[in-house]
C-alpha cells in the first residue's frame, strides 16, 4: 500500500464533505503500481471486457490479439464459424502464440517456439516428436488437456466481450444492465443496429494517464463549455455543465441549426433506420463499466474500448460505426469522424494534464467533485468495493 509522509508543511487538509463538494479519491489511486495491480485482479480480470469487432475476424483463422488485465487473449474464428477466446500461451512452455495485434492462421496457431501446433478451436494437434496425440487419457499425449486455455466469449453489439473469471458474472446484468439503466430498455439500443453497422474510422489514442480519469471525464459534462467547443456548439445544453447521460432516457439535443452531428454542423450520412422520433436529433452517452463508452447519434454510433496498460497508461480504441452503404460507396465521413476526434483530443489533453498532479502533495487527498458529478462518485464507491478485499484500498 502506498504511504505518504505528512510530515509536509503544505497545508492538505483533506477535503471532507463540506457543503455541497465531495471530496474524489486520493492521488494514489490514479499513480500507484500496487492500486493498479489490484484493479486489474478485481476489475479487468473479473469483468466483461469488450475485445474485438466480430465483423474483422469472419474468417476462419481470424485472430485479433488483446491485452485483458495482466493477460494476453487471443480471439480466433473457429472453422465451425464460432469465435472463441483464448489465453495466448501454448501449453508447453508458455511462449506467447501470437505476438501480432491481428492476423489469420487459417491452418491452425502453431507455436514459433517448438512447433506445437493447435487447432482453432484450441485443441493441440501436433507436437514434433512425440508420437501420436490421443483423444484419450491415459495413453498417448492427450491433446484436450494440453489445448489452449479457453476464455467466456459472449458476443453482443457486434463486438466480442470476454471475461477471464473462472465464473463469469451475469452478461445481462453487468453490461446489457448499463446500458437499459441509462435508456430504459434494451429496444433503445436495438434501435442502433449497432451489429449491422459497418467500421468508418478507427483511431487508437496512447493516452499518458490513468483509466480512471479517462472514466470520470467521459461521466462528467463540467469541463464542455471550456474544453469543447465544436461539441458544444451542436449540443448547446452540455455548455450548462450537466451530462446528459445521467437523466434516464434523456439524449441531448442538437442545437437548431446543426444539420448532423459533424464538426461543422453540416449534415450527417446515411440515417440509422428505426430510431425513433425522440432519438433523432439527439446524442447519447453511455458508460458500460469498466472500459467502454457508447455514443449513439442518429447516422452514427461511437465506441471507445480502453485498454488499461499501467497506472498512467491506457490506450484508447475508438471506433466510428456508420450504416454499411456510407462504407461501401466510400462516402466521406471526415467531418462526421472530426467532431469526435477532437472532443477525444481534448478530453485526453485534460486527462495528460492532470494525471502528473496525481503524485503531487497537493492531491494526495484528492480534490472535490462539483455537484452535478454526484454519478462519479458512485464510481468511487464502487472502485473501493471492488479494491476492497485486496490490501490495494
Ligand atoms: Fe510452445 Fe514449446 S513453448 S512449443
Ligand atoms: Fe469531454
Amino acid at each position: 500500500m502506498t504511504t505518504f509522509d505528512d510530515s509536509s508543511p503544505l497545508d492538505v487538509s483533506p477535503p471532507a464533505p463540506e457543503g455541497s463538494l465531495v471530496p474524489t479519491l486520493g492521488g494514489h489511486y490514479y499513480c500507484a503500481p500496487d492500486v493498479f495491480v489490484g484493479e486489474q485482479q478485481t476489475i479487468f480480470e473479473t469483468m466483461w471486457m469488450c475485445a474485438a469487432r466480430t465483423a474483422e475476424l469472419a474468417r476462419p483463422g481470424a485472430f485479433r490479439k488483446v491485452q485483458v488485465g495482466r493477460e494476453s487473449v487471443l480471439v480466433v474464428r473457429g472453422r465451425d464459424g464460432e469465435l472463441r477466446a483464448f489465453l495466448n500461451i501454448c501449453r508447453h512452455r508458455g511462449a506467447m502464440l501470437c505476438t501480432e495485434d491481428s492476423g489469420e492462421e487459417p491452418r491452425g496457431l502453431r507455436c514459433p517456439y517448438h512447433a506445437w501446433t493447435y487447432r482453432l478451436d484450441g485443441k493441440l494437434f501436433a507436437a514434433p516428436n512425440l508420437g501420436a496425440l490421443t483423444d484419450e487419457t491415459g495413453g498417448g499425449i492427450d491433446r484436450r488437456r494440453y489445448g489452449l486455455i479457453e476464455v467466456a466469449l459472449r458476443e453482443w453489439l457486434g463486438y466480442a466481450w470476454v471475461c477471464l473469471a473462472d465464473e463469469p458474472p451475469s452478461f445481462e446484468v453487468d453490461v446489457i444492465g448499463s446500458v437499459t439503466a441509462r435508456l430504459g430498455d434494451t429496444e433503445a439500443i436495438d434501435r442502433y443496429r449497432i451489429d449491422e453497422l459497418a467500421l468508418g474510422k478507427r483511431v487508437t489514442y496512447d493516452v499518458a494517464a490513468n483509466w480512471k480519469l479517462i472514466v470520470e471525464n467521459f461521466m462528467e459534462c463540467y469541463h464542455c463549455a471550456t474544453i469543447h467547443p465544436e461539441l458544444t456548439e451542436v449540443l448547446p445544453e452540455f455548455a450548462g455543465g450537466f451530462a446528459a447521460q445521467y437523466y434516464v432516457g434523456h439524449g441531448a439535443e442538437f442545437a437548431e441549426g446543426a444539420q448532423g452531428f459533424t464538426v461543422d454542423g453540416s449534415p450527417g450520412l446515411t440515417p440509422i433506420p428505426g430510431i425513433t422520433p425522440e432519438q433523432d436529433r439527439r446524442y447519447y452517452a453511455i458508460t458500460v463499466r469498466p472500459t467502454v463508452f457508447i455514443n449513439l447519434v442518429p447516422d452514427h454510433v461511437i465506441i471507445h474500448r480502453m485498454y488499461p496498460m499501467a497506472a498512467d497508461r491506457t490506450v484508447v480504441e475508438c471506433d466510428w460505426l456508420y450504416m454499411p452503404d456510407v462504407v461501401e460507396h466510400k462516402r466521406d465521413v471526415a467531418r462526421s469522424v472530426e467532431l469526435f476526434h477532437r472532443v477525444n483530443q481534448q478530453d485526453f489533453e485534460a486527462c495528460e494534464r492532470t494525471q502528473p498532479a496525481m503524485a503531487s502533495r497537493a492531491y494526495r487527498r484528492g480534490g472535490v467533485l462539483v455537484p452535478s458529478e454526484h454519478h462519479i462518485a458512485e464510481f468511487h464507491r464502487w472502485t473501493l468495493d471492488r479494491l476492497a478485499g485486496t490490501d490495494r484500498a
